[in-house]
């Protein structure tokens, strides 16, 4: 198997670069026929590499490919989740190469989607061809690669209500998420949910004269600011009444035993360019960013932002807010709770508009099952060393999905890097984590199979 890989490792970074030059961004309408052209990209591999079944399943959005390799009803299926469609690439001047023009430098490459997610399901499909051509498949594997993870996956949610006979497995295994570091292999166990919206702030009904009007009359930028200031106080602890009433806190032993996560602040501020870190008193930086539930406005905007000056107060502002979530917070009640809470803050003179786009529940992995034990061996002989098990800040809220439609579990076994800069400009993903991850699949088959 590892000669197979060895002997072929040229063609299948070159397949991967082929992928990674299809601009799939699925949140923007204008690639919309590059979308289509990857998801065909993605079912030709999975054919050519040795499926009996591979399709494209027309959705009211991007399509899904479906891919199935039945070698014997009576063995286990592993049926392996990713994503083919990728984040905008904007601000396009902070790339140090363009996005959509993949290379490889330093032993990593380099392109929107490098890591997330295409590098990483592609390892499934080589991983898969490798099995194939070394006759070492033993069991049964089913692949289901969407194109609107980035968007909320709303038509992938319809898509497994409706096929559920389809896509019956034993487990999920989804290569989306990352490892501590290359010589300290991980496994997440844990992704947050996710409660994301837009609010509207509306003053007078049009933009006024900020000399003739200003200081009479609400300004919607700064109402807003101050509103969103006001979702937290000053230890850092979100202001929604009951946001943290579902919360499952952790016990002093699971807290003690995240604790001795290996983890170097020093060196996560030296990556981040800040002189300190900020969030909920009480907390650790690595509790913040996975076992707490937050809330950050991603994007705010309103009024005059052209070239010099316009004195204008302007007649709305606008804010994009995400709340990331945390067993056992449900995602539709934290949305209501946030929207009538944003109407109760709202000063005279002003009007609000909450307007909900996408959420996802959090999910936990088990790590006293079949599946993790797998994963565990299969690391830790690709590695030399047992992977630890971590809690991921990230959400995938198709994966409490899974659990709910079809009763499967799912495991995390990612290879990337927080450090992959996945999401931001020069994203990238190493050629080691690629290799590494083709190598680490076939034994997670094989051990999952025993
Ligand atoms: N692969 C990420 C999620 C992730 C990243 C999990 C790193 C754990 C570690 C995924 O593609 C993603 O970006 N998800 C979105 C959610 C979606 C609804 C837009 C996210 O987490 O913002
Ligand atoms: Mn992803
Ligand atoms: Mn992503």
């Amino acid at each position: 198997m590892k000669n197979y890989i060895e002997q072929h490792k040229e063609r299948f970074l070159a397949e991967l670069l082929d992928l990674l030059r299809i601009p799939s961004v699925s949140a923007d309408s204008k690639y919309k026929e590059d979308v289509r052209k990857a998801a065909e990209f993605v079912c030709e591999k999975i054919k050519v590499a040795g499926a009996d079944v591979a399709e494209i399943c027309e959705t009211a959005g991007h399509p899904i490919v479906f891919g199935e390799k039945i070698i014997d009803k009576s063995l286990p299926t592993i049926l392996v989740y990713g994503h083919y469609d990728v984040q905008p690439a904007d601000p396009l001047n902070l790339w140090d190469s363009p996005p959509f023009e993949p290379v490889v430098k330093d032993g990593k490459i380099y392109a929107r989607g490098a890591c997330d997610d295409k590098g990483q399901f592609y390892m499934h499909i080589k991983a898969f061809e490798t099995m194939m051509a070394t006759n070492t498949l033993p069991c049964n594997v089913k692949f289901m690669i969407e194109g609107e993870e980035e968007v909320g996956s709303d038509n992938l949610g319809l898509f497994v209500k409706e096929n559920k006979s389809k896509l019956a497995a034993d487990v999920i295994l989804i290569s989306d998420t990352a490892i501590i570091a290359n010589d300290i292999p991980s496994i997440d166990v844990g992704l947050r949910g996710l409660s994301y919206l837009e609010v509207e702030v509306t003053g007078a009904n049009r933009d006024l004269h900020s000399g003739v009007y200003g200081g009479a009359v609400a300004n919607p930028i700064n109402v807003l600011s101050k509103m969103i200031a006001s979702l937290h106080d000053e230890n850092n602890r979100i202001t929604i009444p009951n946001f943290y009433d579902d919360v499952l806190e952790l016990s002093p032993a699971q807290r003690e035993a995240m604790a001795a996560t290996p983890f170097s602040l020093d060196e996560y501020q030296k990556d981040l360019g800040i002189n300190d870190v900020r969030g909920e008193l009480g907390y650790t930086t690595l509790e913040r960013a996975s076992i707490r539930p937050t809330l950050d406005a991603n994007g705010i905007w309103g009024g005059y932002i052209g070239e010099g000056a316009k004195t204008v107060l302007p007649s709305k502002a606008y804010a994009k807010i995400s709340m990331r979530l945390v067993p056992n917070q449900k995602s539709e009640k934290i949305t209501e709770m946030f929207t009538k809470h944003f109407e109760a803050i709202a000063p005279a003179g002003v009007s609000v508009k909450v307007r909900p786009h996408h959420g996802g529940e959090p999910y936990v992995t088990p790590t006293d099952s079949k599946e993790y034990r797998a994963a565990e061996r299969a690391m830790e002989e690709a590695f030399g060393k047992k992977p630890v098990p971590t809690r991921g800040g990230g959400s995938i809220p198709i994966v409490a999905l899974f659990e709910k439609e079809l009763g499967l579990k799912t495991i995390l076994m990612g290879f990337g890097l927080d450090s992959d800069a996945i999401h931001s400009p020069n994203e990238h993903y190493g050629l080691f984590n690629f290799y590494k991850g083709i190598e680490t699949i076939p034994l997670f088959f094989k051990y999952y199979s025993e």
